[in-house]
């Protein structure tokens, strides 16, 4: 023993017991572990807006079982309490009824662990959107921080629950954003932890905001006469909606002043069966990026290329991007006229490489496109 003391042993064990402890915590995948000095643990909750009377209602009648009425919360007002803890409630706020969420900070240390696991990368630990490989991506990835987003077919302020949950699903065909197939209880989690890291006063955090679900399919006009609705989608896109100032025009100049009906010898953009670069709200570290919006014939669409999904992107638009909203400025019968349109560029001509061709050459060599 000599040469060992007592001490050097106990030493020795410490250190044993310490990578045994290590190998057998949940953690032991070393991906599963927050890198040093960042803290797992939201020690906080956090009072959330939540969507308004008609969603309370209507979740109360879907899960009799999940939520109890308990008229003691919030000053007698009404809430509902559900398994885990987590409640729901409406107060009256200068004259107005808001409507809140409680989320605990169980909760959203579930979320934030699995945030941390699945999203930082991209996202950034802290949600800023600047994450180790968000560094030179584009489109960036989303910044929590800023309470903006495009893909949700949302109208109000913020999307619910449900439109994240959607749109986290499906992912984001051709940028870094995958499909997640988590489970309903950990995306919803990840979900609670998102909305809580939007600053005081404002997003989740501002009383004046409103939640909604993504807008309303209505019924679709055309579904017996599809070639009278692209028809009729290829005049407005080239007329009334004008998309063609920053999605390409599919129509030569010639064909354009005809469905334009302007005067012999009117110029257009530069370019103009090419899409055009445009600013965005959507922030890198405190700058403005710019985005490019899609050509129809050639990207791949992130909200869905159904009918009803062209539907519900044109008419609420994409926050925060030149993509303005429709729905209001147009008759429903010509937004679906324009889905029709636009899903028939996407079926005749994506991934389509001698059709593309044909079409799109067609229209660069005629008049002054290139
Ligand atoms: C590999 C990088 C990457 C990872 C990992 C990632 N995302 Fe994203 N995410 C992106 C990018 C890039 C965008 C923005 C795409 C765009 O604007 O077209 C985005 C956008 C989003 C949006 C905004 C959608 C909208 O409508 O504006 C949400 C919400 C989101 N991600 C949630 C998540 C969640 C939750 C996870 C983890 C389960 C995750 N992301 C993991 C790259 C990533
Ligand atoms: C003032 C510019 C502008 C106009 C006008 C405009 N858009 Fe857009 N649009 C954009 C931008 C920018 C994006 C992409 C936003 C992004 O990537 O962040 C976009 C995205 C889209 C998308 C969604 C793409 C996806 O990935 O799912 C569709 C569909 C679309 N536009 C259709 C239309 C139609 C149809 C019209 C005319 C009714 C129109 N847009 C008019 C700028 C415009």
């Amino acid at each position: 023993m000599r040469g060992i003391s007592w001490q050097g042993l106990a030493v020795a064990f410490g250190a044993l017991g310490l990578l045994t402890s290590l190998q057998t915590s949940d953690d032991d995948n070393p991906h599963a572990r927050a890198p040093r000095g960042v803290s797992l643990v939201v020690t906080e909750g956090a009072y959330l807006r939540a969507p308004g009377a008609d969603w309370f209602a209507e979740r109360a009648k879907a899960e009799p079982g999940r939520f109890t009425h308990d008229a003691t919360l919030a000053g007698g007002i009404g809430g509902w309490v559900d398994a885990k803890g987590e409640y729901w409630f409406v107060e009256m706020e200068e004259g107005e009824w808001v409507y809140n969420q409680w989320a605990s900070p169980e909760r959203l240390t579930a979320g934030r662990r699995d945030f941390v696991q699945f999203c930082s990368s991209c996202h950034g630990l802290e949600g800023d959107g600047y994450g180790r490989s968000a560094q030179h991506l584009r489109p960036t990835p989303r910044s929590f921080q800023q309470n903006k987003f495009k893909f949700t077919k949302v109208i109000a302020d913020l999307p619910s629950d449900e439109a994240l949950l959607a749109v986290i699903r499906r992912g984001l065909a051709g940028t870094p954003m995958l499909p997640w197939d988590l489970s309903d209880v950990q995306l919803l989690d990840i979900i609670q932890y998102i909305k809580s890291l939007s600053p005081e006063e404002s997003g989740w955090r501002d009383v004046y905001s409103q939640v909604g679900d993504a807008i309303e399919v209505t019924e679709d006009p055309w579904v017996d006469i599809k070639e009278r609705a692209i028809v009729r989608g290829r005049e407005v896109y080239h007329g009334a909606a004008s998309c063609h100032l920053c999605h390409p025009g599919y129509v030569t100049n010639e064909e354009l002043r005809v469905i334009r009906k302007d005067p012999e010898g009117t110029t257009y953009r530069e370019n103009l069966t090419y899409p055009a670069l445009k600013d965005s709200e959507y922030e890198v570290l405190g700058r403005a990026t710019k985005v490019m919006p899609p050509d129809f014939t050639w990207h791949q669409l992130r909200a869905g290329i159904t009918t009803a999904d062209l539907f519900q992107t044109i008419a609420s638009g994409i926050k925060g991007t030149a993509m303005p909203q429709w729905k209001g400025a147009l008759p429903d019968e010509d937004l679906w006229a324009l889905a029709h349109y636009v899903e028939d560029l996407i079926v005749s001509y994506k991934d389509q490489r001698p059709e593309r061709s044909a079409f799109m050459g067609g229209l660069r060599t005629s008049g002054d496109n290139r």
